[in-house]
């Protein structure tokens, strides 16, 4: 029997295109051309190949326009990310394409990248590399690049979900009180002493620090406002690893800008791969590339888990086993 046609969007990691390649007629981008940011451009290509699946990663727009020119052929788009904010998932329905995604696998290495900034953020390690990188660095000094420690303070967790939780657990283990924000309460064995809040107010004005977890989207979009921003406390510290959008960057400039917020920490960015201007001259942010789940053992295990989802439905017939539409 022929092998079922894939169209893989980016380039993947080694042993994945191998397997991909193996499994399916796969039509890699092993260079990386940036055909993948344009959807009609994916759709296009799926319809010259026939494909019966589209590997498309983060951030690919396959948005209503895409899924409406994609052909028959294709029976399911598989995304390498846990986040599908990406994927219009109603113009998916509508045209019975299932969607899948790849959770689980990156939760720590996304609470890793997570701590990383909030390390760099309380300890001005981005400063002090600058520093020393340009050669500006004059020797020890009793008062110099002082930060804050996160011993005894309290860390804010927006989205108590998998990836808040193992943030929850690092925390822990440096004498931080942990505080969440979720929709709900959740049981205690989940929140492990975690302290819930039932207003953003609330939350806000209770923390010291706040990592922000929620998936973009509408229902997140600019969450973190200059009203918001104010209803924290001074000398606050501020990271966001889940999207971009729900920060409305140029309050969140003004209140690092003005002392209000002491530092941030960034790996997502709305309207990626741009960074909203205001941050790139401020030395109290922290900025990394969207490096959330860029580890090799995570992205080994994203790749499987994106072929067991096209391998259930275009060589076994069954249900995809991270389906979200
Ligand atoms: C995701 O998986 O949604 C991340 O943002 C990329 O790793």
């Amino acid at each position: 029997m022929s092998k079922p046609v894939l169209l893989v969007t980016r380039k993947l990691p080694v042993e994945i295109e191998a397997r991909a390649v193996r499994d399916y007629d796969a039509r890699l981008n092993p260079r990386d051309e940036p055909w993948f940011r344009d959807g009609l451009e994916i759709a296009r290509r799926a319809t010259e190949a026939k494909a019966a699946g589209v590997l498309i990663a983060a951030g690919d727009p396959m948005n209503a326009a895409a899924f409406a020119a994609l052909p028959d052929s294709v029976k399911i788009v598989t995304t390498f990310s846990v986040g599908y904010d990406h994927v219009d998932v109603e113009a998916a329905r509508a045209k019975n394409i299932i969607v899948t995604n790849t959770p689980e696998v990156l939760s720590f290495a996304t609470a890793e990248c997570a701590f990383t900034l909030l390390l760099m953020a309380a300890r001005r390690a981005g400063e002090g590399e600058r520093m020393v990188r340009a050669n500006k660095w004059e020797g020890w000094a009793p008062t110099q690049l002082m930060g804050v420690t996160l011993e005894g303070k309290k860390l804010g967790i927006l989205g108590f979900g998998r990836i808040g939780q193992k943030l929850a657990a690092m925390a822990r283990g440096f004498g931080m009180q942990i505080h969440y924000r979720d929709l709900r309460k959740l049981p205690p064995e989940v929140e492990q002493g975690a302290i819930f809040h039932e207003t953003d107010e609330k939350f806000l004005a209770s923390i010291d620090m706040l990592s922000m977890h929620v998936p973009g989207g509408d229902g997140t979009r600019k969450w973190l406002d200059a009203t918001r921003l104010a209803q924290m406390k001074p000398g606050s510290i501020v990271i966001n690893t889940g999207r971009g959008g729900s920060v409305d960057d140029q309050a969140l400039v003004a209140a690092l800008t003005s002392g209000h917020i002491r530092a941030a920490g960034l790996d997502v960015y709305d309207g990626e791969p741009k960074v909203f201007p205001g941050y790139l001259g401020l030395e109290n942010v922290a900025l990394l590339p969207h490096l959330g789940s860029a580890t090799i053992e995570t992205r080994d295990a994203m790749g499987e888990r994106a072929l067991q989802n096209l391998d259930c439905v275009l060589r076994f017939d069954l249900p995809p086993p991270h389906r979200v539409a």
